[in-house]
């Protein structure tokens, strides 16, 4: 039983019901078919776009809901206890690509990109990593090189979530010259389109998980880019990644939450219907244990991006407090739905039901937006910053 740990406001309880019951019937009953088939299904985009959840977060001027941090958060638990998959899509969309536009891009970009991304004509994705270039995000190699008014851009942006339907890319690229390396300051960012000649879409990564949303590899060959596609300033597209990833970090911990929340009540229904021994297991303290941990996991990622959403929500800078809750949040996922494919026993470990997903899924988010490692490393840092 989940309890509101934040004390949420009728509007946000409202739009809390909306995404569960969208998450119910839209998603939940196909997410184990769209799993099985690595299967992304296009009418999504359309039908969250109409219900307002791709501009959660976009002011209502430019077409959005204007929501805060928290009620946004609340709605993508709610979506991701559904479907992993739908959440990411979500999550990436609203917290990266439309933050950075709406955030630094000029009237124009607003106009053209960030409205129709609020009302879900126009899906959102992030483009920072490369083969080469993970953790060290700003050891990238793309390379933009200016020509007249526009730029020329060439290499290879890897693990690019929603790539494949991506029609709006934030895209980092290097703007320095080899001779002239000027480290995190010499990437700048640009707003890329599949149109674009010398665009093409790469290999899409086989996962063990979150499999209906489609990662890709982006290949830029002598792809040129319009000048006014460069959002905000030259040099400084390094530092805006680092600042979205601020907010993207608190959407994955809201999506691992989604998924540890899933697994807790599969868990402790199945306990109240599995009988061994004569008894339905949840009579067992050994099981008891279980769920009692399980709970207090949740409830304590829950508590924290909560906390990091109101901090936020407060014009406070949240660098720690995200990468926290989203390694505090990835942790208890990974714990959860091991223990709840315990609790299934031989049935948690096939794919009749649902936890084996969860599990698959939640792996991830220990991985993507800065592995459990790059969290520790900002936490610590952070505690010798004087920003
Ligand atoms: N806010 C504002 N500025 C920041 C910042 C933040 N959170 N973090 C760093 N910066 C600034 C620094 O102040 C510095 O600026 P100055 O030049 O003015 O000093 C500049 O950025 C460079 O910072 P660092 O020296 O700290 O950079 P670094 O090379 O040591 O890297 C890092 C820092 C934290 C390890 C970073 O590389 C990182 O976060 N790595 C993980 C990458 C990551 O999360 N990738 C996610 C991929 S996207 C994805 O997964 C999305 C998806 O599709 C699901």
């Amino acid at each position: 039983m989940a309890w509101a740990l934040t004390p949420l406001t009728e509007a946000q309880r409202e739009i809390q019901h909306l995404a569960q019951d969208f998450a119910e019937h839209e998603i939940a009953p196909y997410s184990a078919q769209w799993d099985r088939d690595a299967y992304f299904e296009p009418s999504l985009v359309e039908k969250l776009g109409a219900l307002g959840f791709l501009g959660m977060l976009i002011p209502e001027e430019y077409d959005g809901l204007g929501l805060d941090t928290l009620t946004y958060l609340v709605a993508l638990e709610e979506i991701a206890r559904a479907d992993a998959s739908a959440a990411v899509m979500i999550s990436v969309h609203n917290s990266l690509p439309t933050q950075m536009i709406l955030k630094w891009g000029s009237a124009d970009q607003k106009e053209r990109y960030l409205r129709p991304m609020a009302r879900g004509e126009m899906l959102g994705a992030f483009a920072l990593s490369e083969p080469e270039a993970g953790s060290d995000a700003a050891s990238l190699t793309t390379q933009a090189v200016r020509d007249g008014n526009d730029w020329i851009l060439n290499g290879t942006k890897a693990w690019v979530s929603s790539g494949t339907k991506g029609d709006v890319i934030l895209a980092m690229a290097r703007t320095d010259t080899p001779d002239d390396r000027r480290g995190a300051r010499g990437i700048s960012a640009f707003i890329v389109t599949p149109d674009l000649p010398g665009f093409s879409v790469g290999k899409k990564e086989d996962k063990m998980g979150l499999r209906a949303s489609p990662t890709v590899q982006i290949h830029f060959s002598d792809m040129r880019v319009p000048g006014d596609r460069l959002l905000g300033a030259v040099g400084s597209g390094f530092i805006y990644a680092m600042q979205s990833l601020d907010n993207g970090r608190l959407g994955i911990a809201a999506q691992a939450v989604g998924i540890s929340e899933a697994a807790l009540r599969l868990a402790a229904a199945y306990a109240a219907e599995r009988k061994q021994f004569g008894h339905p297991i949840k009579e067992f303290q050994a099981i008891q244990f279980k769920l009692a941990d399980m709970a207090m996991r949740v409830a304590a990622a829950r508590a924290l991006l909560h906390a990091a959403a109101t901090a936020k929500d407060r014009g406070e800078r949240i660098t720690q407090f995200s990468s926290m809750a989203k390694l505090l949040a990835s942790e208890a996922a990974m714990a959860v739905t091991t223990q709840a494919i315990q609790i299934f026993g031989g049935y948690g470990y096939v794919k009749d039901y649902p936890v084996e997903r969860l599990f698959r899924d939640a792996k991830v988010t220990q991985i993507y937006e800065g592995t459990s490692e790059i969290q520790r490393i900002v936490i610590a840092r952070e505690l010798y910053s004087k920003r």
